[in-house]
């Protein structure tokens, strides 16, 4: 599929995202969400991946947020339905996948961009990033689930303050926050996010879904995280993949998961 702001590209269980708008720094404009969606889709779907890496193109960011230019003269009714399809379309859409998605940020991670970051099931950072959701600068508030997930991930009061102050983290605070798990150079930054993209694809991608579902599910209003595990627990021993961990490990041989 031929795209015009992102390349996907795909090798040894592992598909990479590549937003490549860096003249605008990556900025998301709604072509950029519809190609997004479109590769996240299609990535999860293809069997033969077991985990998709996000990343930005250049060394200079990730992605610096949302194309302001596009929504600068918006009406409250057209600000409100780009935030409910946008994260429709690509920040629930990506939480939610049953395929791991690691966001490898490379620079600058701001409003959506960090939203789309948070998104991720996990995130690492190059030394020269810088992440922040400097929304209220502009007289608006982070729309892509950026007020829920910062809270979630590195707690109420720093979120509070990194909101308010419209400030910008480096990649060091931002693991120190928990914000990201590991912090490398540039040049490593993908090749550590292949190195655990092929640690995880290993296992069995039936429990691994299983378990993003349980742990998304502790965070959802309405939902009772430990019922929700009860229920992807039981599933995982109708699973061909609990077969086979289960008689690898009692055979003393390595396990080869069918993903079923
Ligand atoms: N939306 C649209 N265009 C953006 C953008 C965004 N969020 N962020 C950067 N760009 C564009 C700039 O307009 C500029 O385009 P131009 O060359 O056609 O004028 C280009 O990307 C390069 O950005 P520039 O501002 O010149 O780079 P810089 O190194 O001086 O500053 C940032 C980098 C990230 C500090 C600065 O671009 C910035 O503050 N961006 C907006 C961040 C933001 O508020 N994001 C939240 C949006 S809700």
């Amino acid at each position: 599929m031929a795209y015009k702001n992102i390349l996907s590209a795909s090798s040894a269980n592992i598909t990479t995202i590549t937003i490549n708008r860096p003249s605008k720094l990556n900025a998301l404009n709604q072509a950029t969400i519809a190609e997004l969606h479109k590769a996240f889709k299609k990535a999860d779907n293809d069997k033969k991946t077991k985990v998709i890496i996000i990343t930005g193109s250049g060394e200079k960011a990730f992605v610096a947020g949302a194309d302001i230019g596009e929504f600068a003269d918006y009406s409250v009714v057209q600000g409100e339905k780009l935030a409910a399809e946008g994260q429709a379309k690509l920040f629930d859409f990506v939480a939610h996948l049953s395929t791991p998605v690691i966001a490898a940020i490379n620079g600058f991670a701001l409003g959506g961009g960090l939203e789309l970051a948070m998104a991720a099931h996990f995130r690492i950072a190059s030394d020269n990033a810088k992440m922040g959701l400097p929304e209220v600068s502009l007289g608006v508030i982070p729309g892509y689930g950026g007020t829920q997930r910062l809270p979630q991930l590195v707690g109420k009061g720093r979120a509070m303050e990194l909101i308010m102050t419209a400030g910008m983290i480096d990649a060091n605070q931002a693991l120190q926050y928990g914000l990201v798990n590991h912090v490398t150079t540039t040049e490593e930054l993908l090749p550590l996010a292949e190195k655990l993209a092929s640690k995880i694809s290993k296992n069995s991608t039936m429990a691994i879904a299983a378990a993003i579902e349980a742990v998304n599910a502790g965070f959802e209003a309405g939902e009772n995280g430990f019922e929700a595990e009860i229920t992807q627990f039981g599933k995982c021993f109708g699973t061909a993949d609990f077969q086979e961990g289960t008689q690898a490990f009692l055979q003393k041989r390595k396990a080869n998961f069918p993903g079923k």
